[in-house]
């Protein structure tokens, strides 16, 4: 049984506030913190640099994190690259690999800018692009993807949840047909990991991007990137760390994954991601995942019974339920549910236009929900919304 209560004296700031806007970023617990304390009033040195003990043991640290988020994933710590965000990750892969006129990609229109700009961006060197659309509640049916692939399809782009709508998408089916025509598949993990769990094996994906500040509970500036074939991408920064040997001539690249992480890495950072995903597993991601998505569901149904509430997204959302309030600009209900209760949830367009034109709404107000919230949190956003609705909408 998960005891919600339990978790949340690890997180301070849950008694000042209704925080529900996990899928910006999540708070971070006391053990993730001290760990991070620990490094710099213990052992802080640089990572993989030198021989004396406070590196030793940094780098020994830093390794145990990369051990603790391959073993979440089920993946090898060799396919795992520490980034600053998901952002950063779908970058290097972009930039990665060589593009060739002609390449051809598959995105779809529930993607975060983040996982839509870079792709965008390739049509200057003769890469074409299809994004492909959902269906009317943010799900988009693999049957679609496959659709849309060709002969020179390279790569399909692709988030797990929306961070718009909650929808989950089915990775698994997007990867065989992608495989299926010799293109590799990239999940953008970013609404997923932590809060679900989530195996590189059984997606079959050949990359996979995520953050450490959302589901996994760590500090803002962490991310990760896993990566099939190492070999096969072409790291985007070179520099300290990423050389095994140069000469005048040239240098022969490290082996991966220090060939990806140039320069001096969020150290700190990295080690409270790896205490936080030891966090997140302790608490059960299997407990975690009903915790949250009972919790989503269930809101988003009460706020469907309030006349003037309109809420997007598939019944069997994840943490995220998106919303509006009659005519009422979504940036205005955020601000009178912080003022007038202390919830705290994000209004606009979510880094995510494409989605919201989909919509037809200039924004949403969006509650999002971790393994702290509570089902009073919900109870007290329903009744908030419910009094806005029938007062100002
Ligand atoms: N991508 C984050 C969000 O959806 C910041 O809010």
């Amino acid at each position: 049984m998960y005891e919600v209560h339990r978790v949340r004296e690890d997180f301070p700031v849950l008694k000042e506030v209704i925080y529900l806007d996990n899928a910006a970023t999540t708070q971070t617990p006391v053990p993730v913190v001290e760990a991070m304390n620990e490094y710099f009033f213990r052992y802080a040195g640089n990572y993989g640099r030198g021989a004396h003990r406070l590196t030793r043991e940094t780098t020994n640290r830093f390794e145990d994190s990369r051990e603790a988020v391959a073993r979440l994933l089920e993946a090898q710590p060799e396919n795992i690259v520490f980034t600053r965000n998901t952002t950063e990750s779908i970058n290097m892969v972009a930039y990665g690999i060589e593009w060739e006129k002609g390449d051809h990609i598959v995105t779809t229109r529930i993607e975060h800018h983040s996982n839509l700009l870079p792709w965008m961006r390739l049509r200057k060197k003769g890469v074409s692009v299809t994004i492909v659309s959902p269906d009317a509640s943010g799900v988009v049916p693999a049957g679609n993807v496959e659709a849309a692939l060709t002969g020179n399809t390279r790569l399909v782009a692709v988030t797990q949840i929306s961070n718009v709508f909650g929808s989950l998408q089915d990775v698994s089916a997007m990867s065989e047909a992608a495989h299926n025509v010799g293109a590799a598949l990239l999940v953008d993990a970013a609404q997923s990991v932590g809060h679900m769990p989530v195996s590189v094996k059984e997606l079959g994906c050949d990359f996979l991007a995520a953050s450490g500040h959302k589901g996994l509970l760590g500090p803002q500036g962490t991310g990760l990137l896993y990566i099939k074939e190492p070999e096969s991408l072409e790291p985007v920064y070179l520099g300290g760390g990423t050389v095994h040997s140069v000469t005048g001539d040239g240098y022969k690249l490290e082996r991966p994954p220090a060939r990806f992480e140039a320069g001096t890495p969020n150290i700190p950072g990295v080690i409270g991601m790896g205490r936080a995903v030891k966090y997140v597993i302790d608490a059960g991601i299997t407990n975690i995942e009903q915790h949250v998505t009972s919790l989503a569901r269930s809101t988003a149904l009460r706020l469907r019974e309030i006349p003037g509430v309109e809420v997007y997204g598939p019944e069997d959302r994840h943490g995220i339920v998106p919303f509006n309030v009659g005519t009422l600009n979504p940036h205005d209900v955020a601000m009178i549910l912080d003022e007038t209760r202390k919830i705290c949830v994000r209004s606009g367009h979510h880094c995510a236009i494409p989605s919201i034109d989909f919509l037809g709404v200039e924004g949403t107000v969006r509650a999002s929900f971790a393994m702290y919230s509570t089902a009073e949190e919900a109870d007290l956003l329903v009744e908030t919304v419910e009094q806005i609705a029938r007062t100002l909408a």
